[in-house]
């Protein structure tokens, strides 16, 4: 059957047809429906063909397509989820391959480039411009000309993209050196009870939500048991208090854009009637908040950061003394971030993490830097 068919497209019409079908359609008042588009030639072509000024264009995309689009694509089907399995695993010999490198006196640039071109050599371009940075308080890094010292901690944050596009997008974090103090540990085992907490709970029918609240509340927990935080957990985190370590969302769609369908408006995306993004700092930069189904894949990504500028501001403000220990916190200051991001398929009744596993304990990701290229 030829594909068009297969695709439930009855009437087509040439290309170079185009112009004539759509004035055709515009002079009988007809609706057309097109996508938002991001790419300037693509915006350009649609303006002509529409006659709207390009700056307008988007503001006559088409719900009801977006919805389409949306329903299509956030559900995968095998030959999908087999091609992030694939991206993942070119991710395993990224982060392997990074983690051996993470040694004092190498550039982060030398990693990059490591990491990037184990991706290219298997024929695939990285999923996004890698981040990579002791400096992993400062999110979405792409500065990479810091040199590693002894007793900082270094995020990696990349991924690789088949020849069909699907994208993996992994996060690892490891002690500059290959052995964790007990700071670093102690720091490391939160965000981590963070990510196996909240992947427990990962199952069709709950709230993407609710996973990313029940790793605040890991991440508040654990600070309070070190002496950071204090008061009730749960209400420090309705009140939004963890957000000073966890400023971000658990994750997001993935598949053949990161952060998948972006393009189409994270709210169409992410969020539906029953559910719409938070207001409050921290949990409203949550990109998907919605019910789960099998055969989402979602990235589940917490950290925890300890970003100056932040704590200076929320301290000034006085901002929930009643949660926050900032004489503590300020013996943290320097200490830079950490995240820890896998890559998850809802399954019928949990989840599972896709590709070969990465290591991510403390054991591991020790024994994997112990015959390091230092
Ligand atoms: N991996 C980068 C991000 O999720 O934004
Ligand atoms: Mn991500």
């Amino acid at each position: 059957m030829p594909n068009k068919l297969k695709a439930g497209i009855k009437n087509s019409a040439p290309l170079s047809e185009l112009d004539e079908f759509i004035k055709n359609a515009i002079q009988r008042k007809r609706t057309i429906h097109f996508a938002p588009h991001y790419r300037a030639e693509t915006q350009l072509q649609l303006s002509k063909l529409i006659g709207l000024k390009p700056c307008r264009v988007k503001d006559y995309a088409s719900m009801e397509l977006i919805r389409g689009i949306v329903n299509l694509r956030s559900v995968k089907d095998e030959l999908e989820i087999a091609e992030i399995e694939k991206a993942v695993d070119v991710a395993y010999m990224m982060f392997t391959a990074g983690m051996k490198m993470a040694f004092p006196g190498r550039k982060e640039q030398e990693i990059v480039g490591l990491m990037e071109g184990i991706s290219i050599s298997h024929g695939r371009p990285v999923s996004f411009p890698i981040i990579l940075s002791i400096n992993g308080q400062i999110l979405h890094n792409h500065h990479h000309e810091n040199y590693l010292e002894e007793g900082r901690m270094m995020v990696m944050d990349a991924g690789s993209e088949t020849p069909m596009l699907y994208a993996s997008d992994i996060t690892r974090t490891v002690p500059v050196g290959g052995k964790f103090s007990q700071r670093q540990a102690e720091i490391y085992q939160i965000v981590l009870n963070a990510n196996l907490r909240s992947i427990e709970v990962t199952k069709p029918g709950t709230l993407y939500f609710d996973c990313h609240m029940k790793a605040a509340e890991t991440i508040a927990s654990g600070l309070k048991d070190l002496g950071l935080m204090h008061g009730d957990v749960k209400e420090a985190v309705a009140a939004g208090a963890h957000a000073l370590f966890f400023p971000h969302g658990l994750g997001h769609m993935l598949g053949m854009d990161v952060h998948d369908m972006e393009g189409l408006g994270q709210i169409n995306v992410g969020y539906d009637k029953e559910i719409q993004p938070a207001k409050q700092f921290g949990t409203a930069y949550l990109r998907m908040g919605r019910r789960l189904q099998p055969g989402f894949v979602i990235t589940n990504e917490p950290g925890i950061y300890f970003i100056p500028e932040l704590i200076d501001q929320w301290k000034a403000a006085d901002m929930f003394p009643q949660f926050i220990n900032y004489k503590k916190v300020d013996e943290y200051r320097y200490f830079g971030g950490i995240r820890i991001e896998d890559d998850i398929l809802v399954t019928n009744d949990g989840c599972r993490i896709l590709g070969k596993p990465i290591p991510k304990t403390i054991a591991e990701v020790e024994e994997t830097m112990r015959d390091g290229l230092a």
